[in-house]
């Protein structure tokens, strides 16, 4: 399974799809009750759930692998303990495998996620991004 934080209206949603990952793979995890609507109407079978990613775990099916969590989330802007306690249940749901993509307009700040104990194996910046974006992803 693969788990999509913070999904907005579904534009890394539509892009895993189209690179290949089988919808009802999908588990779509975002906050926004008017976000979570739009992204119904567009679903293409994944699971859409309107949740806060700082539970986490609790909206993963027992049983089932997490893969990797990509998330858009905006981590810099949350306080220092809800950005924890989202990190620590990515790091639960990724038991010991798995890689998270981290998208970010915080081009300069270091990831939060090495602090957690992930190691960071790519790193690119998207200046035709407006505004640029990095996207990072790391493993456990
Ligand atoms: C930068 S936007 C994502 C943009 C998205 N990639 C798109 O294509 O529209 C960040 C998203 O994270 C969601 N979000 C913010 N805090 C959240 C939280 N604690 N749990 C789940 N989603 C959250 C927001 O509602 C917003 O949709």
């Amino acid at each position: 399974m693969v788990i999509e934080l913070g999904a907005g209206t579904g534009s890394v949603t539509n892009a895993l799809v189209s690179r290949g990952i089988a919808a009802s793979d999908i588990l779509v995890l975002e906050r926004s009750p008017d976000f979570c609507r739009i992204l119904h109407d567009k679903s293409q079978g994944m699971s859409i759930v309107q949740g806060d990613a700082a539970s986490l775990c609790s909206f993963i099916p027992q049983d089932i692998p997490v893969r990797a969590v990509v998330s858009s989330l905006p981590l810099m802007n949350f306080s220092l303990p809800l950005r924890e306690r989202i990190l620590t249940q990515i790091r639960r749901a990724l038991g010991e495998y798995g890689c998270v993509i981290q998208f970010t307009y915080a081009l300069f700040s270091r990831s939060p996620y090495v602090n957690v104990g992930f190691q960071r194996d790519m790193c690119r910046i998207i200046t035709f991004n407006v505004p640029p974006a990095k996207v990072e992803r790391f493993h456990c």
